[in-house]
């Protein structure tokens, strides 16, 4: 099976807040990302709008040509957005005002209900939904019961403690975690922290067919240019 590599331009945005003008365009990255391998690309609509824009998400629905995975909160406004503009999926974040990234993976334990309902008033619209979930198996669980489509598993904290030297503990987790989340069924994606270097390991899971791959890309990308950052994740990606 050839894995996936969706980039995230986030912070493509991120730079283009910094002065509210109109440069750099994601819409432009996003082009340039699929020119060099993405096999799709990731925004994350955040509610105070911090780097992506409405109007970032409206443009790219219409000029994406891989596919528009919109991560988002599970909130009104956001399911709102969603069943209007269609992308083809929709990962279901935790969101807090104060955090500089998405710290933690959702707690689906504990609002399976709530969740199960935005579940499926997206799926209800044809848009394909993923819960974004630390390698926890009660999550895993919670995330079926909830009626999700796939998992993407948190691997920040693997990446922290590949960065320490000492991930095994960590890696061990995402590999338990990816192969219950099969074995009842899901689809299993990963993402957050994933670098050049730490996703070698993370590459020898079969059961992830999916990588959501943002900060690094774009770091790289401002010594190296976009193209070459973004071709050579996607061949990583696509050779394991
Ligand atoms: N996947 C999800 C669900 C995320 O929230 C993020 C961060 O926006 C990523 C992947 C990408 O993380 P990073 O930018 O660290 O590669």
């Amino acid at each position: 099976m050839r894995r996936k590599l969706g980039v995230n331009i986030d912070h493509v945005a991120t730079v283009r807040q910094a002065r509210r003008g109109i440069a750099p365009d994601p819409v432009a990255a996003a082009g340039i990302a699929e020119m060099n391998g993405a096999d799709g690309i990731t925004v994350h609509l955040r509610e105070d709008r911090r780097h992506i824009q409405d109007r970032d998400v409206e443009i790219l629905q219409q000029v994406v040509q891989t596919r528009i995975n919109l991560e988002m909160a599970a909130t009104e406004e956001m399911v709102e957005i969603a069943t209007r503009l269609l992308p083809f999926s929709s990962t279901l974040v935790p969101e807090k005002r104060e955090e500089v990234t998405t710290e933690g993976g959702l707690d689906v334990l504990s609002q399976r209900e709530p969740l199960h309902e935005t579940v499926f008033r997206l799926q209800e619209a044809g848009i394909f939904v993923s819960l974004f979930i630390d390698p926890d198996l009660g999550q895993v669980r919670a995330a079926k019961q909830a009626g999700a489509d796939a998992v993407e598993i948190h691997t920040g904290s693997y990446c922290n403690a590949f960065r320490a030297g000492r991930f095994g503990r960590e890696f061990e987790k995402i590999r338990v975690a990816a192969a219950h989340g099969r074995n009842i069924g899901l689809r299993v994606f990963a993402g957050h922290g994933l670098d050049l270097r730490n996703i070698v390991p993370i590459l020898s899971l079969p059961e992830i067919e999916e990588f959501n791959i943002g900060h690094s890309i774009i770091a790289r990308a401002v010594f190296v240019g976009l193209g070459q950052a973004v071709r050579e994740m996607a061949d990583l990606v696509h050779s394991a």
